[in-house]
């Protein structure tokens, strides 16, 4: 195992460019399952949950090269419809192939996933939306069991915004006979990227990026020359705020501002100085920072994915922020991390009270989870003395080359072993 070190009190200066986006090159992985030949995707970041959804894929008897962030998937001899226990507990975006092989083999046999260090994380919503397209669904030995012969379209209103929900019923839909609705469906770019390269292998799909999705079920997919995954939002962020953190000025290239507005302007307000270049973003530091309150939500809103992060950010904040986190209300375990750093922090139910302090102190601290392993990393960059993390394998799921990618903006950054 390895952990990462950190000098902080280094301004960052420089450019940047952000990798490919986790969270919607999955899905397109999945994805691969519904058609015969060759697939290629472009701009994939080497991370290990990519690493873990192509063996996860291997394992169902798909071909698959991965090289110079371009993944190859050949599904044509698919062969089996289990995802196991080992794969999907290190990864439960593993849980992306249940729609798909439903909608291929008329069933499937997925692990069911478990707690997670985020909170509950249940997956109630998926499988009500498969059986309104006709799927028997069974739990047993640990495992959720699909059954249908054709899935057939119908109305799903999800309780609750869903970002992997909706794109399994994607998914399980596109193939499906007649017209599929889904109501409350999730807005994120992510669910838009997985629907675009869908409508390349000719599916037929309205309203993504929008809560009400219609998709018509079409005989057959075909498989796609080239497709360039979006870019990775939550990484472009984790640098936004690095640079307000160190009083920086960095261009982060490769970045859709227009994907980023919740955050964008919380920074803003909190005092740092943003502007578009290039088909990038800058953002300027000036030492002030200002606290504000926010409040996690679906996409457009403030993403979970970055409450870890600002929290760092708000630690060292003038003032007192008030956090709310509605997405994943337990999703706190950074704070324990960053009250050891000095930070003044008080979780009061699924709100944390954070109380500016003048500096952070570098200590040793343990990753919980991805986004977590991010706020001690940038807590480091901006804390005086040496900063540890460790258990980075959680880091290395999400962030592709997150400590190179900081030291080419000059921080003193490095790995050594447990
Ligand atoms: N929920 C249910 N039932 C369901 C599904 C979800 O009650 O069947 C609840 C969840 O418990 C949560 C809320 O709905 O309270 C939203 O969860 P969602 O299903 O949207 O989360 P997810 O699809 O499992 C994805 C990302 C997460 C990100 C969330 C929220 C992927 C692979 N994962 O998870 O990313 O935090 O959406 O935006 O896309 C990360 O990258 O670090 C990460 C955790």
């Amino acid at each position: 195992m390895e952990k990462i070190i950190i000098e902080g009190s280094r301004r960052l200066e420089g450019e940047v460019t952000v990798s490919g986006a986790k969270n919607a090159v999955l899905p397109l992985m999945a994805a691969c399952i519904l058609t015969e030949g060759k697939n290629t995707i472009t701009n994939v970041p080497d991370l290990a949950d990519v690493r873990t959804m192509v063996k996860l894929l291997e394992i169902l008897g798909a071909e698959v090269e991965f090289e110079n962030s371009t993944l190859s998937i050949d599904s044509t001899n698919l062969d089996t419809w289990e995802a196991p226990y080992d794969l999907v507990k290190t990864m439960r975006a593993s849980v992306l192939v249940l729609g798909p092989l439903t909608a291929r083999f008329g069933r499937s046999r997925v692990s069911l996933p478990g707690g997670c260090a985020i909170g509950e994380r249940p997956i109630d919503q998926h499988l009500k939306g498969l059986s309104i397209l006709g799927a028997k669904i069974e739990i047993e030995e640990g495992y959720v069991d699909t059954i249908a012969k054709k899935l057939r379209g119908g109305v799903i209103p999800f309780d609750v915004s869903t970002v992997t929900g909706t794109e399994n019923l994607i998914l399980s839909s596109v193939l499906a006979e007649g017209e599929t609705v889904i109501l409350n469906a999730a807005c994120e770019p992510e669910v838009t990227d997985l629907a675009n390269f869908l409508i390349e292998m000719g599916a037929d799909i309205q309203g993504a990026g929008t809560d009400i999705i219609t998709i018509q079920g079409v005989k057959k997919l075909t498989p796609i020359k080239e497709y360039e995954v979006m870019p990775d939002r939550i990484e472009a962020g984790t640098f936004l705020i690095a640079s307000v953190l160190t009083k920086g000025n960095i261009l982060v290239k490769n970045c859709r501002f227009e994907n980023m507005g919740a955050l964008i302007g919380k920074l803003i307000e909190a005092g740092a100085e943003v502007t578009r270049e290039n088909g990038g973003i800058r953002i300027k530091g000036n030492g002030e920072i200002k606290s504000v309150d926010f409040t996690t939500l679906p996409y457009p809103g403030f993403p979970t994915d970055m409450q870890a992060q600002m929290m760092t950010l708000m630690s060292v904040a003038d003032g007192l922020s008030i956090i709310t986190e509605t997405i994943f209300p337990q999703r706190f375990l950074h704070a324990g991390e960053l009250r050891r750093m000095g930070a003044d922090i008080k979780l009061v139910g699924n709100s944390a009270v954070v109380r500016g302090v003048p500096s952070l102190s570098g200590a040793p601290t343990m990753a919980s989870d991805l986004r977590a392993s991010a706020s001690l990393v940038l807590a480091g960059l901006a804390g005086n003395g040496k900063t540890q993390v460790s258990r980075l394998y959680h880091l290395d799921r999400g962030y592709e080359r997150l400590d190179r990618k900081l030291e080419n903006l000059g921080a003193r950054i490095w790995r050594e072993k447990e």
